[in-house]
């Protein structure tokens, strides 16, 4: 099985507007196919002869030791792919050692998540993920809710603080149906906000250390794309970056995450740590990524195409199966541990 097989068997199980919920971008959609064009254009070096050992993917994101750095990216709303959702997701990431970013608009509370993780000893890093929300209170009590229940960190995604013109999922008319819906939010607050109210709620440099103390916890942003903010959140002590494009759903013709990457990872100089998401489908696509200065990447609509296709197992299946594919393509590239995957790896 391959990422874009779970994506095909998920099409003939989700109903079409789901479907198009799931896959869509914003816009034209530029971005979201250049996501993926551009991990593909990547040239790899083959190497040869070389001591390849386990093709050993342990490594440290942040400060966690990790059994491989492919993780679990938030994801809303899953209970529209499988009855279990999130919690579904979240069983097969702790069985599989991969991390994951909880979704602040899970269809599943943040304490069910966190006691799978709790459960299986093996389990990676639970971090929790909150967009601003127009009442800065519940923000910071969502983000000590998620502290409570055991979260790790905080991500603030940063890049959506409006909507994306999602015109494929207008085309299909998508709506959340009965019995769905953003748990850890006040009914209706998830839905779409009037775009004043939205733009007056956008947090800024200066409000971040307001939500920063309203836990004590790592704080990472999701949504960087230029190296003048990756510079801006090193000065105001950001924890980490995720170098991330929401997909392709906020802002068409956005530069994609491979392009984006490399210069970020330039701006900070290994003084922050990185992830990054965004058509990350392949094991050479986790191996490019790394090259190009990353710790660890994130799978967004890969996870609820598995999780639609075959519920939980299939989650662990496709996360197991992207480890394989990196252990191969280690292999092929002779890089025996993650530190040997360097820029070496691509050619230019
Ligand atoms: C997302 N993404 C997202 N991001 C976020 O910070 N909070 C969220 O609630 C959501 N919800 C969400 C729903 C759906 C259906 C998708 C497809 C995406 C963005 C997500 O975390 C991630 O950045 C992208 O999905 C990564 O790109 P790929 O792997 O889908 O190509």
């Amino acid at each position: 099985m391959t990422a874009d097989e779970f994506a095909q068997r998920a099409a003939a199980r989700l109903p079409s507007a789901c479907r198009d919920y799931f896959d869509g971008g914003a816009a034209d959609e530029h971005t979201l196919a250049a996501n993926r064009a551009d991990w593909a254009a990547l040239r790899l070096w083959p190497r040869v002869l070389r001591p390849l050992g386990t093709a050993d993917t342990r490594t440290r994101i942040g400060p966690h030791a990790v059994a491989h750095p492919i993780w679990l990216a938030p994801v809303a709303y899953q209970r529209l792919a499988h009855p279990d959702g999130e919690l579904a997701s979240a069983l097969a990431a702790a069985a599989q050692g991969a991390g994951m970013v909880l979704s602040g608009q899970s269809s599943v509370e943040v304490e069910r998540v966190a006691a799978a993780f709790a459960r299986e000893p093996e389990a990676g890093p639970l971090w929790f993920q909150l967009h601003a929300q127009p009442d800065a209170g519940l923000t910071r009590a969502l983000a000590q809710r998620a502290q409570a229940a055991g979260c790790q960190a905080i991500v603030l995604t940063v890049d959506a603080p409006v909507h994306g013109v999602r015109d494929r999922e207008r085309r299909a008319g998508f709506k959340l149906p009965p019995g769905v819906r953003a748990v850890h939010l006040p009914e209706g607050v998830a839905a779409h906000h009037h775009i004043d109210a939205l733009l007056q709620a956008a947090l800024t440099w200066e409000q971040l250390d307001a939500l920063r103390a309203a836990t004590g916890l790592p704080l990472w942003l999701k949504g960087v794309l230029h190296p003048d903010d990756a510079r801006r959140a090193l000065q105001a002590g950001i924890d980490g970056l995720i170098v991330s494009n929401h997909g392709g759903r906020t802002l068409d013709t956005a530069v994609s995450t491979a392009w984006a990457l490399p210069r970020i990872a330039r701006a900070v100089d290994g003084r922050l740590p990185l992830l990054v998401d965004g058509g990350i489908r392949r094991g050479t696509d986790v191996l490019k990524a790394l090259a190009l200065g990353a710790q660890g990447v994130l799978i967004g609509r890969p996870q609820v195409h598995a999780l639609a296709a075959e519920g939980p197992l299939g989650v662990a299946r496709l996360l197991r199966i992207l480890r394989d594919e990196l252990q191969v393509a280690m292999a092929l590239t002779g890089c025996a541990r993650i530190a040997d995957i360097t820029p070496a790896v691509l050619a230019e």
